[in-house]
């Protein structure tokens, strides 16, 4: 095996019907492994398993949509990707909700609780159904999909970067609780991608250069710029890191 091999191990990747998570589904394929690709909708998730079946072989992946706000679809997605394929050795919590812009004191109580269900609850659910296994194999990988939002202040975006830098802590505890296991859990914060998700932050020229003027590199990424530490996160290469937050930004958090 090379170092960034991924033969033999399956992922489970939350919201992996585009964007972020569904680069990171292609690569992971790419790189060997096999992959269940779920998000709310049963029939997009079935188009893109078909697309990444007819690019790597068939039973490359599984189509197992699920709602992140719902444990039992998340016990279900769980449940029917241990049918599928016989384990769960990688697992990337990717899917995120952000229902509000805007100063904290306007947001409702329901938002902000969305916000933190979905966000924080719903990691710990999904990771707490995996380990188990994990645990008995005594190895797994578990990948938070946080955000640079997560390591600054925010006059727009307050309760959705609480949520992402708890998505660190929640990663460093859990990097705590299951290092003995051999159990590495890390977050990957990536910056400002080019994703439906941040539609409103890329798409007016105005809102582009000012997210871009002081960033190193002086534009934003792609989808597929963030999968490839998910493929080090995912194979023997991360084996040593854990607890940690990888920070792809462009360099737009150190200038
Ligand atoms: N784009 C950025 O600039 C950026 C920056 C930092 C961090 N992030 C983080 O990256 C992650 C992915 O974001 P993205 O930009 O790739 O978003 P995206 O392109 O909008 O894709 C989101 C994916 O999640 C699914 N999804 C949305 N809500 C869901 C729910 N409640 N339950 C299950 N699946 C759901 C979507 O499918 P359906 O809508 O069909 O369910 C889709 O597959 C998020 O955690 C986000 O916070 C993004």
């Amino acid at each position: 095996m090379t170092l960034f091999d991924m033969k033999g191990k399956v992922a489970v990747i939350t919201g992996s019907t585009r964007g972020i998570g569904l680069a990171i589904a292609e690569r992971m394929a790419e790189h060997g492994a096999k992959v269940v690709i779920s998000s709310r909708k049963a029939d997009v998730c079935e188009q893109v398993a078909k697309g990444i079946n007819d690019r790597f072989g068939n039973g490359t992946a599984v189509a197992i949509a699920a709602n992140i706000s719902s444990k039992e679809n998340l016990q279900n997605l769980i449940d029917e990707s241990n049918r599928a394929f016989g384990r769960i050795d990688v697992l990337v919590c990717n899917a995120a909700s952000n229902p509000y812009y805007g100063p904290l004191a306007g947001i409702s109580d329901d938002q902000f609780r969305k916000i933190l269900d979905n966000n924080i609850v719903a990691n710990n659910w999904l990771i707490s159904m995996v380990v188990p296994q994990m645990i008995e194999r005594k190895d797994g990988s578990v990948i938070i999909v946080s955000s640079i939002g997560g390591l600054k202040g925010s006059t727009i975006l307050g309760a959705y970067a609480i949520s992402k830098a708890a998505d660190m802590q929640l990663a460093r505890n859990l990097a705590c609780e299951y290092g003995k296991h051999n159990i590495r859990v890390n977050c990957i914060a990536p910056g400002l991608i080019k994703t439906d998700f941040a539609k409103a932050l890329w798409d007016n020229p105005e809102n582009l250069k000012a997210s871009t003027a002081r960033s190193p590199l002086l534009r934003i990424g792609t989808p597929d710029e963030i999968a490839g530490a998910a493929v080090f996160l995912g194979s023997a290469a991360g084996d040593f890191m854990t607890g940690q937050t990888m920070v792809i930004d462009g360099g737009a958090t150190i200038s």
